[in-house]
């Protein structure tokens, strides 16, 4: 089958070799993508996001058309004024929101507890219609890791959706059944993307994996896996034709040593067959109908962005998984169901 060329809603491309590395699998099938922020330091100006955008672009394959769509960090330096100036700029598409401690390289970010004082920055965000992409994860010790995402959509999205009732909001990778649900009946202008691994896998699949017991650490992502209960939620929302929710891989490149190690990063590097791979869970739920809409139109519409022009080709075909992938000076990248045959090809 044919569908228009799809986007990825959220992805991490890196800096430097990784970035070289990684970004053709996603420049392969998808023509445009959201680019998060979270470098070491995070690309957090205008200026930073300029020169991140240049360093992505010569990145790209030669002939292959691709269009990042630039984020900002937020940080308590990020003013009124510099969303002014992004927003007539038009390198920058959205602000990401990391509550400090939440994830991978989120020190800088805003505390849900100090939200207040970035108010001024949210409003001047609603003004101009630029979104606020949300790491939805509570960051209070005391609640359990299983229990981050629903804590956060009740105390810290829920008031924010109607404290800012203009705002454009994005729910990333919803994991619970509570998120999906307030995604679904929340007002306009708040949508949610769905990962690979989160639609694909449980919480069983950290421990074991096709029959074998044992640690897998090519599973661990954050938020991390949930009970079925809410895995069924989120396949029921991907698959339901709802324009409130899209895909955003989160394909989170970390080297193999610091995946395989005593204290492993978080990250399931799912762009080397990341449309195959939600094709697959479509067709396993006999909605094959509605994967273009998902992958392809909603994400688009919500971004007031022109749905893409371009095709690609989807068939029945196997193939397999990379082992790894070679990054120049340092560990490889090992992808997401490495070395597994799936079902569909994509090509351009
Ligand atoms: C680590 C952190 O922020 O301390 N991430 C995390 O706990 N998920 C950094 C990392 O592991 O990349
Ligand atoms: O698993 C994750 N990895 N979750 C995130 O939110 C960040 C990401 C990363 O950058 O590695
Ligand atoms: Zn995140
Ligand atoms: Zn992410």
């Amino acid at each position: 089958m044919q569908i228009a060329s799809p986007d990825d809603l959220h992805l991490h491309v890196r800096d430097g070799e990784m970035l070289k590395a990684v970004l053709p699998h996603t420049a392969r099938i998808f023509r445009r993508a959201i680019i998060m922020p979270n470098l070491v330091p995070p690309v957090s100006t205008l200026q930073m996001a300029k020169e991140y955008k240049k360093r992505i672009l010569a990145a790209i394959p030669q002939g292959t058309e691709f269009d990042p769509l630039m984020t900002l960090y937020l940080t308590h330096q990020t003013t009124p004024e510099d969303i002014k100036q992004a927003a007539a700029d038009g390198t920058v598409t959205a602000v990401k929101w990391y509550p400090a401690g939440a994830t991978t390289n989120s020190g800088a970010g805003v505390k849900e507890t100090e939200l207040e004082k970035v108010l001024p920055t949210l409003k001047a965000m609603e003004e101009v219609g630029m979104p606020l992409l949300c790491h939805g994860e509570s960051t209070d010790p005391t609640v359990d890791v299983f229990d981050r995402e629903a804590t956060w959509v009740r105390n810290v999205l829920a008031p924010l959706v109607d404290l800012l009732p203009n705002l454009k909001i994005v729910m990333e990778h919803i994991t619970t059944k509570e998120g999906v649900e307030f995604v679904q009946n929340a007002r306009k202008g708040v949508c949610g993307t769905l990962t690979v691994q989160h639609l694909l896998l449980n919480r069983n699949a950290l421990f074991s994996y096709g029959g074998a017991g044992g640690l897998r650490p090519h599973h661990y992502c954050l938020p991390v896996l949930k009970r079925e209960e809410h895995r069924k939620a989120l396949v029921a929302a991907a698959t339901s034709g709802s324009s409130k929710f899209f895909a955003g891989t989160d394909s989170a490149p970390h080297t193999v040593d610091k995946k395989e190690c005593s204290c492993g990063c978080a990250g399931c590097f799912t762009a080397p067959a990341a449309l195959e791979l939600y094709a697959q869970l479509f067709e396993a739920e006999g909605k094959l109908e509605n994967l273009e809409g998902f992958v392809s139109h909603h994400g688009a519409d919500f971004y007031g962005l022109p749905r893409n022009s371009t095709s690609v080709k989807l068939e029945k075909a196997t193939w397999t998984i990379p082992a790894a992938v070679e990054v120049a000076g340092s560990s490889p990248v090992v992808p997401f169901m490495a070395g597994e045959e799936i079902s569909w090809r994509a090509t351009r």
